[in-house]
């Protein structure tokens, strides 16, 4: 459906925990948060229940997102069952890769159609204190196994930051040129931890074009087809893969904005930098219809807002996550 800003809604990404097993500095302050008791989280065919009422409004996308969600139980089932919503034509999955090796093939089998991996470093060094742990050899193991089974366009998350990984943008950009990776990079947005790593670490997407450009030249722009989201994509001239920037902070990405997330506790957002909410969890565990629960995708987009006013009076968007 479309919403009072003429935006066509049509994608539903779907948090399916609020764990992680990794302690990204940016993402969660070192003593973790507290998380949903189990009963608050929704179950998997409420979460099916959820998604059959968004087709209902023109929901044709779904992603699922964490937290890590390879790390909640019983995915695949979940993926397989969202696989068989005859209206659901892009179902795909954001992961930090470091347990997609060995579930991929599962994945795959049950309908998954594509994966976004994080990936903000490529020295092992970095990556363990960044994630407070993790082992960088585990996610290029998992995007192996994305490309071996053609979870096409393998996507790579990276988040670019001052003085942690920005030495690496050309690095990182070359990884396109050998394969079809599609490397992104995305602006810092400064909420939670990642606030005070903003203050001094924040990069723009034009000084990560300009730093390509000193090496590869002028970057050819992509054509991309309508409706694909927040994300402006290049390539260096002959490469397989593409360079992506996502422009939460100074790009104005909102007036693109096509997305509703749904939250693991059944809550459904409008914008992240939004506090408004809807409650999906109690109408599903009281019974409510399928055109019941649409009725409250419809109120939900009527509150979508134009864009978002952030807490410091700044315009702002969120776009990955
Ligand atoms: N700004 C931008 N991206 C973020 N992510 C997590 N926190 C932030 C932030 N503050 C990204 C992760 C991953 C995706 C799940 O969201 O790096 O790519
Ligand atoms: Fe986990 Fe992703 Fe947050 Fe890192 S950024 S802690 S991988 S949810």
């Amino acid at each position: 459906m479309r919403d009072k800003h003429q935006r066509e809604i049509n994608y539903l990404r779907v948090s399916v925990t609020d764990r992680c097993n990794l302690r990204c500095r940016y993402c969660l302050p070192p003593e973790g948060v507290s998380l949903a008791p189990h009963g608050e989280i929704l179950r998997l065919e409420e979460i099916e229940r959820v998604v059959r009422a968004a087709t209902l409004v023109g929901v044709r996308k779904v992603r699922l997102t964490g937290g890590e969600p390879l790390v909640r139980q019983g995915l695949a089932r979940l993926v397989s069952m969202l696989a068989e919503i005859p209206e659901i034509d892009d179902l795909a999955l954001t992961t930090n890769g470091t347990l997609l090796a060995s579930r991929v093939r599962e994945l795959k089998a049950a309908g998954l159609k594509r994966v976004n991996i994080s990936l903000d470093t490529l020295r092992p060094e970095r990556f363990s204190w960044i994630t407070r742990g993790g082992e960088l050899g585990d996610v290029f193991r998992g995007i192996e196994a994305a490309l071996e089974f053609a979870l096409h366009p393998v996507k790579l998350n990276v988040v670019v930051i001052e003085g942690f990984n920005a030495d690496e943008v050309v690095d990182l950009a070359r990884l396109t040129l050998e394969r079809p990776l599609h490397v992104r990079f995305i602006e810092l947005m400064p909420f939670g931890p990642a606030e005070e790593w903003a203050k001094t670490g924040f990069v723009s997407t034009a000084q990560v074009q300009a730093r390509l450009e000193a090496t590869f030249g002028t970057l050819t722009e992509v054509r991309k087809p309508a409706g694909s989201g927040p994300a402006c994509y290049y390539r260096i001239a002959d490469a397989p893969g593409t360079i992506g920037f996502i422009s939460g902070v100074s790009g104005h990405i909102c007036s693109r904005c096509n997305r509703l997330r749904l939250t693991a506790a059944g809550k459904l957002r409008t914008c992240l930098f939004s506090t408004e909410e809807v409650e999906f969890k109690r109408p599903l565990r009281s019974g409510a219809t399928l055109p019941e629960l649409a009725e409250l995708f419809v109120q939900a987009v009527r509150k979508k807002a134009a864009r978002k006013t952030a807490p410091g009076g700044e315009a702002m968007v969120k776009i990955g996550g």
